[in-house]
């Protein structure tokens, strides 16, 4: 199974925790569809944990929770692909899962021929409670190779959030993705501590097993299981932009049947899920790194400082019809001035090319001249721009 585009979707995690049953699955799979999420990409419905019993049974299978799913799995499976979307559970490496339920380990065939049976198109696989004389690699490839030949297609959602250098074996297990992060949280603080860390990862990430920074908490506004302060509009925005350009899959985490219109607005932003799924899947760099050139307004003079480059990063990604994703992060509590070098996106002024660019929240179009692209001198704190970029002639 080959897993060309970052996979999008929802999962109960972030919101509901232990409070999940079929009927919220369900509901939640109605909604998919009626809001136009499924329209705008998203298909795999996951499950996470807590939705079996404490013990496995007479032959050694998982069993759900007959009071959360009492028509068991394989209905709220065949539920899920009648709306033609994608059904995804949860299990874990470890003996037990992170809450306590049973783990995979030395069960891998068992569970991976079990998950097929149900109709599972998607597992996401912890690593709490694990045996410490089995490398992490070694357990993942344990179900990686079970799931390979479980006679089902089933992406392979490895989450041992980059525990013993994953980034360096995953994609030997099978994984079509892997979690690059700890667990994220509803605030501003969690989407800059997840956000900033994942820049330095760029090299891992790529088309068949994708860096994923762990489910969305846009529309959350502090609600739920992982919800704190809530974020505000243009801090949801840049959490879903960085998301986006970075290739990470895009899980929704709130209650999807409960959405305000700002949070429906932004996850369903076509054109900069557009920048995600780009069928080229290339990796991301970091512009600051090679030129460096974000400054920040100090009084009057506007003397130069440079900031450290965490604080406002420029991040692009080459897309598949020749345009250029662009997007800048503001991190820092204070406002920036910011300017783009072209030279720096592989544009030099001998090229006799320049960018004209449109920006994916507000629609406002920029032309890049002179080699640089400036994006004024109070670029606000905790906002971002995303821009598709058309590489035209100078004029
Ligand atoms: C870990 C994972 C989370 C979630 C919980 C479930 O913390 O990283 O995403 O799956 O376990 O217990």
């Amino acid at each position: 199974m080959i897993v060309t585009k970052p996979p999008m979707g929802w999962n109960t995690w972030n919101t509901f925790e232990a409070n999940i049953n079929e009927q919220l699955v369900m509901e939640s799979a109605d909604k998919m569809v009626e809001l136009g999420l499924k329209d705008a990409g998203y298909e795999y419905v996951v499950i996470d944990d807590i939705w079996s019993l404490k013990e496995r049974d007479e032959n050694g299978r998982l069993v759900p929770d007959p009071e959360k799913f009492p028509h068991g799995m394989k209905y709220v499976a065949d539920y899920i692909h009648s709306k033609g979307l994608k059904f995804g559970m949860y299990s874990c490496a470890g003996y037990v899962t992170c809450a306590g339920y049973p783990g995979s380990y030395e069960h891998e065939w068992i569970d991976a021929k079990t998950f097929a049976e149900w109709g599972v198109d998607f597992l996401k696989y912890d690593f709490c409670f694990h045996n410490f004389d089995v490398s992490a690699e070694v357990l993942y490839r344990r179900m990686g190779i079970a799931l390979a030949n479980c006679g089902r297609d089933i992406l392979f959602s490895a989450c041992s959030w980059g525990s013993e250098h994953t980034r360096v074996w995953v994609k030997g297990t099978g994984a079509h993705m892997w979690r690059s992060t700890y667990d994220i949280k509803d605030s501003w603080a969690s989407i800059k501590l997840l956000g900033q860390s994942q820049l330095e990862f760029q090299e891992y990430n790529a088309q068949g097993s994708f860096n994923d920074m762990d489910m969305l908490v846009v529309g959350m506004n502090g609600k739920g299981f992982v919800g704190i302060t809530g974020g505000t509009e243009d801090e949801y925005k840049l959490h879903f932009s960085l998301w986006s350009l970075l290739n990470s899959p895009l899980m929704i985490g709130c209650d999807i049947r409960d959405m305000d219109d700002s949070a429906k607005a932004i996850l369903m932003n076509k054109d900069v899920i557009a920048i995600n799924q780009d069928i080229g899947a290339r990796q991301p760099f970091i512009v600051n790194n090679q030129i460096y050139k974000v400054r920040q307004n100090r009084g009057p003079d506007d003397s130069f400082i440079e900031n450290n480059p965490l604080d406002c990063p420029v991040v692009a990604k080459f897309l598949d019809n020749g345009d250029i994703a662009i997007g800048v992060f503001n991190f820092s509590d204070g406002n920036m001035t910011v300017e783009v070098s072209l030279d720096a996106l592989g544009l030099p002024k001998i090229s006799g090319k320049t960018l004209e660019l449109t920006e994916l929240w507000t629609g406002e179009k920029e032309y890049a001249s002179n080699g640089m692209l400036f994006l004024g001198k109070s670029f606000p704190y905790h906002a971002c721009k995303l821009y598709r970029a058309k590489v035209v002639d100078a004029k």
